[in-house]
């Protein structure tokens, strides 16, 4: 089952966690596991995605940058699921608030991830289907929230190909819908766990807000990132 090396990850012997947690930035990445893993040990460096396998009081886990957007999670994650066997797949980002009672640091925590993508396609079904994340995983990060009286909002997230669009009433449309945010990632990591029947969740900080325009600065986002880290964590 489990391979020694894919076209995009190479692990040299390290092992790989059976949870990982997966920020798109693999800087990102190393700085998640210098700061809260013991025993690190580093399982990749091809293209500078790095990944680092540790512990996490006492249990194993691994975290690794995903790169931006569909194509790019697509690939890493369907390599550590179907080549790794990794069996839970935490993405943890930032996301463009698009709800006018949400503000810049809630945590976003994805029910649902619809998209403008075509990667869904490639599954030939009779219908269109809806990209859900783990109801276990889900319900347990929304219980750590509560638990730490974190701001959250659940539900459906945008999972966009653009983050320069050409239509200007695209994002309108979408909020009509109910949406909450916008990241680029979590329809294809869903799509990807639900056709493999392992379990996959998006936790997301706002750094950005479509409504009022408010924005993050890249300081405020490292201290603001730590909530949505230490909920990831404690999944493990
Ligand atoms: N668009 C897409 N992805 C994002 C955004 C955004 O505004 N903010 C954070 N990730």
């Amino acid at each position: 089952m489990v391979t020694t090396s894919t076209p995009h990850i190479n692990p040299k012997g390290v092992d790989i966690a059976e949870t990982i947690l997966l920020p798109g930035d693999p800087l990102r990445a190393k700085f998640i596991a210098e700061t809260y893993l013991d025993d690190i040990r580093c399982f990749n460096e091809v293209r500078n995605i790095l990944g680092f396998t540790g512990t996490y009081r006492g249990r194993p886990v691994s975290v690794m940058g995903t790169g931006m957007g569909i194509p790019s999670i697509s690939l890493y994650s369907y390599e550590l699921i179907h080549f790794f066997g990794v069996k839970n797949l935490i993405r943890v980002g930032t996301c463009g608030a698009m709800q006018a009672n949400m503000n810049l640091y809630d945590v976003v925590i994805a029910q649902g991830a619809s998209t403008n993508s075509n990667y869904l396609h490639q599954f030939n079904l009779p219908g269109f289907w809806a990209p859900l994340s783990s109801y276990r995983l889900l319900e347990q990060a929304k219980r750590i929230a509560d638990n730490r009286s974190q701001r959250t909002h659940v539900g459906n997230v945008l999972s966009s190909d653009l983050f320069y669009g050409a239509d200007p009433d695209a994002m309108t449309k979408w909020m009509k819908m109910g949406i909450l945010a916008v990241e680029m990632e979590s329809a294809g990591l869903f799509a990807n766990a639900a056709a493999a029947g392992v379990d996959a969740l998006g936790i997301f900080t706002v750094s950005d807000h479509l409504i009022t325009n408010a924005e993050t600065t890249a300081a405020e986002r490292q201290t603001a990132f730590t909530a949505m880290i230490e909920i990831a964590l404690e999944l493990v």
